[in-house]
């Protein structure tokens, strides 16, 4: 297992020339959709075939960068990521495609339906891959049903559904930072605990105010990130720096 000097590193850089001979256990990312979102300094319209190059290319070559017991977590909407999954699926273990849903006040547009899912794409190295099932059970949904009743008090719990409904990050949260597009910390916790082992090391090169990287310190995991933009930057350096050691 890779132990870092610090308990993380994180960099103010492009992600597509970072090279790193580390070994991660878990690489979890949320990149840019290419929806023309309003970013710093990151312009998110690229053609669509140029997007698609860059983040199939991008991951096959992470493949070389996770252990044998690796994970990789990837979040993008689900039209989007059934194009990635058929090309990362020739190299990777697939294992699962889980879909977030949540409520939004984002407007639909043109659209006549609101949009309020996403998807991670969940692929391993091999299929001897991490995972702490334990972390994956959700819970009866008629827990007053006797046979279910004795099931609880044996402290047993069901496996969960590969759709998770929580809610975004609010404005008003207390773990809100200045970032446009912060992911619920709660979310990449449950991640973490599940596929990467306790000190761990966790990469993000995509991570935008650093969710992933508190989750990991605050869980005992190392974390490596990246992150271009300079303003986005300082908040993750602020926000990991509670956690250093
Ligand atoms: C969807 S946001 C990530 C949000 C993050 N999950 C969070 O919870 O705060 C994507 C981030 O990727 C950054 N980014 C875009 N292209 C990048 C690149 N080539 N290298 C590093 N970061 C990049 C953007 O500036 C943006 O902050």
């Amino acid at each position: 297992m890779t132990t870092l000097i610090k308990n993380y590193k994180i960099f103010n850089t492009n992600c597509y020339i970072y090279n790193t001979t580390e070994k991660f256990n878990l690489i979890l990312t949320d990149p840019p959709y290419n929806i023309n979102y309003n970013y710093n300094s990151y312009k998110d319209n690229l053609e669509w075939s140029d997007y698609y190059n860059q983040q199939i290319n991008y991951l096959l070559q992470l493949y070389n960068s996770l252990l044998d017991s690796g994970n990789l977590l990837y979040l993008n909407y689900p039209e989007t990521n059934s194009i990635i999954w058929t090309h990362l699926i020739k190299k990777y273990n697939p294992i699962k495609q889980i879909f977030w849903v949540y409520h939004s006040h984002s407007p639909s547009g043109k659209a006549p339906l609101r949009r309020g899912i996403r998807s991670w794409l969940w692929l391993s190295k091999t299929s001897n891959y991490y995972c702490d099932i334990l972390y994956l059970k959700g819970e009866y949904r008629n827990p007053t049903d006797r046979r279910v009743k004795k099931l609880i008090e044996q402290g047993r719990k069901p496996i969960d559904y590969d759709w998770w409904n929580m809610e975004q990050v609010k404005n008003v949260s207390k773990e809100k930072t200045a970032h446009p597009c912060q992911l619920p910390l709660s979310m990449i916790e449950r991640i973490i605990y599940a596929c990467c082992p306790k000190e761990g090391l966790v990469f993000d090169p995509f991570m935008g105010s650093g969710t992933t990287g508190e989750a990991a310190l605050k869980n005992n995991r190392q974390f490596i990130g990246l992150e271009q933009d300079k303003d986005y930057f300082e908040i993750c350096k602020k926000r990991l720096s509670l956690y250093e050691n």
